[in-house]
């Protein structure tokens, strides 16, 4: 058996909290041989505190091999000590008619205390996933306000939207989602993102061939995968959980563990390539490999993909621009 490794776990008591630790804790996450310590932060209000409780009872009682200890606090420079893996979740989610880029203000200043705390006391390795929203922006506040930890260990979830994309093109040409391979989702996760199956293939073959349907791709597609998490909220009242959790657990097995080649999307400081300004937090095709990722790079843009790619930028850009101040 493999040393325990710790992963801190931030809104620990939330719909995605809930929906995310069992899953870590029984091994889908860092793989069934990877003993794990949960290190799970909840805000400092008794409710939440109590809620918090309640879940490690729920923990214990399951009695996961794989659970080699359990951490529950209110202080992140506790949740965050000597943590290998972080996945900040905890933010105020948004409600009806709300846009991501609204929370901004508000959920800014959980990054900045939180990048902070990684700085002083999380391993240097640390993998950071940031799911709470404008989860772009606030895995950018988190790089910026960690500055001796490397750049590349921040990371912002778009893996979201490329199941999202997946399920929806699957559906359309009729395919296994498991047989398609090199979709990208660029850009921020907001409805300015820009799911791109240009260089898709189903089975070694071009899913665009298949499709062949521009209109659909313009006037359905984008805007359906782009509004998603709006069409969840009105459904449920409330924001995507189970697919959120279960996005985080796929964005982070892949980046421990590795993608075999296949293509995923990352959140992740640009380094200039593709016309993005270095340090943007932007979603691009990655493969991982012995805990890493690489970006893909050299992809032809086209005229189309070129405006997609820079309006989702520009939107970002100003989100960054907003919580100048702050840094
Ligand atoms: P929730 O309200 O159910 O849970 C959030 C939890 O975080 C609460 O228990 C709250 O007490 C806690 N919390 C708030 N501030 C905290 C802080 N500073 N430190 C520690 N804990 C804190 O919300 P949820 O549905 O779990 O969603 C959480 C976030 O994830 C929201 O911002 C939501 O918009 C976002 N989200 C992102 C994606 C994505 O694809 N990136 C998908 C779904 C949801
Ligand atoms: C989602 O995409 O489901 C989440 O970001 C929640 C939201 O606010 O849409």
């Amino acid at each position: 058996m493999k040393a325990p490794v710790r992963v801190a776990v931030t809104g620990a008591a939330g719909q995605i909290g809930y929906a995310l630790l069992f899953r870590i804790a029984s091994g889908e996450m860092l793989g069934k041989d990877q003993p794990v310590i949960l290190q799970m932060l909840e805000l400092p209000m008794e409710k939440a505190q109590a809620a918090l409780k309640g879940v490690m009872m729920e923990l214990e009682d399951c009695a996961f091999p794989l659970l080699a200890g359990m951490v529950g606090t209110d202080d992140p420079e506790v949740a965050f000590k000597d943590a290998d893996y972080a996945l900040l979740v905890g933010a105020r989610p948004r409600g009806p008619g709300m846009e991501r880029k609204d929370l901004l203000l508000e959920n800014a200043k959980i990054f900045t205390a939180q990048g902070a705390a990684l700085n002083k006391v999380a391993s240097r390795n640390v993998k950071v996933l940031v799911v709470g929203n404008p989860a772009n922006t606030n895995a950018y506040i988190a790089m910026k306000s960690a500055p001796d930890l490397p750049a590349k260990n921040f990371t912002a979830m778009l893996r979201l939207d490329h199941n999202r994309a997946l399920s929806q093109l699957a559906n359309k040409a009729g395919v296994a989602v498991a047989d398609i391979e090199k979709l990208v989702v660029w850009g921020n996760h907001s409805p300015t993102m820009y799911p791109d199956y240009r260089f898709a293939t189903v089975n070694g073959q071009s899913l665009k061939d298949k499709i062949n349907d521009a209109d659909w791709n313009a006037n359905t597609f984008i805007p359906q995968v782009g509004k998603r998490g709006a069409a969840i909220i009105e459904a449920r009242g409330l924001s995507s959980a189970a697919s959120a959790a279960n996005a985080a657990i796929d964005h982070m097995h892949d980046w421990a563990l590795g993608t075999d080649g296949k293509w995923v999307t990352m959140g992740v400081p640009s380094d200039g390539s593709y016309g993005i300004p270095e340090g943007v937090m932007y979603g691009v095709p990655v493969t991982c490999a012995n805990g890493e990722y690489t970006r893909i790079e050299g992809l032809p843009v086209d005229e189309f993909s070129r405006a997609a790619m820079d309006k989702t930028l520009a939107e970002l850009e100003e989100e960054r621009a907003g919580v100048a101040h702050l840094l």
